[in-house]
């Protein structure tokens, strides 16, 4: 059967993607942000996943705001990513697992979450820079990726509590499938950030850290605010923090944190990382 070994997460700041093309990373500005990542890499290298599913939102490069799924999988063999900023060169394509999107998707709407189906799906930066963090630079990458979108960026965008409930969803889903895959979910995006209007640049580094230890050690706490008080607190892309908890709701509510980073201000971003491992 598939089975779950744990879960990352990981802000996908776009000036990641550069910092990692252009051999930024250990410059003064990046280096305490990228050593955050040092133990999340090594405990992916340890338990070697077969696939990672990366919960993260699409900024606009395969969903404009004409056309909004709300929850999108992924059912392609391959998915490729685009240029959607900075000028950089496209990362290497991912190969997927068609059959066993198929089988989430299945499973998933039995227990009542319709998802969009995307058999074509081009992946931008909430995708690719947590990978790249976490894996670094391949012409060929080690680990097959699905990818599940969340619409944080137009408005009505679901609770928390709905994202959780998608996790926990997810876990059924994964471990009903027969073969023996070894799967890690990513959690992508937040923490705190705001891009746009008179907020534009607030951070909120008491609520971020209040988030990082609430959702590996007590996530239904998240589920009590409403996204419009999400927001006021954590900014209008702050909400991206919300599909932290579909990773946290895949996980064993018992998961073991192995380890937490934080780092702000990074780019426009408070950021964060978390790893968590289920039993085995
Ligand atoms: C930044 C962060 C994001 O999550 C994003 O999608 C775009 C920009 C930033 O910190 O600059
Ligand atoms: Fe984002």
């Amino acid at each position: 059967m598939a089975r779950i070994l744990g879960g990352v997460t990981s802000s996908h700041i776009p000036a990641v993607g550069n910092a990692i093309a252009n051999n930024l990373t250990q410059e003064h500005y990046w280096k305490r942000f990228f050593d955050g990542y040092g133990p999340a890499q090594e405990w992916l290298q340890k338990v070697k996943p077969d696939i990672v599913i990366v919960v993260y939102n699409d900024h606009g490069l395969n969903f404009f705001l004409d056309k909004v799924p709300t929850f999108a999988l992924g059912c392609a063999d391959m998915y490729h990513n685009a240029d959607e900023g900075w000028g950089l060169k496209p990362v290497a394509p991912f190969q997927g697992d068609a059959e066993f999107s198929w089988h989430l998707a299945e499973s998933l709407v039995e227990q009542e979450f319709d998802i969009c189906t995307c058999q074509e799906m081009l992946v931008d930066h909430g995708f690719v820079n947590p990978i790249r963090a976490l894996y670094g630079t391949h012409e060929k990458w080690p680990v097959k990726a699905i990818p599940l979108a969340v619409n944080t960026v137009q408005h009505p965008v679901p609770t928390a509590a709905r994202c959780l409930k998608l996790g926990r969803a997810l876990r059924k889903a994964i471990e009903s499938y027969p073969e023996d895959l070894k799967v890690v979910i990513f959690g992508t995006g937040g923490l705190s950030h705001q891009l746009q209007g008179e907020r534009a640049g607030l951070i909120n580094i008491e609520f971020d850290l209040e988030c990082v230890e609430k959702i590996a050690h007590e996530p239904e706490w998240m589920t009590k605010f409403t996204n419009a008080e999400i927001m006021e607190l954590a900014g209008t892309e702050g909400i991206e923090t919300i599909m932290w908890l579909v990773m946290r709701g895949a996980l064993q509510d018992d998961a073991k944190l192995i380890h937490k980073h934080y780092h702000a201000p990074i780019s426009n971003t408070g950021a964060g990382v978390l790893v968590m491992e289920n039993a085995a």
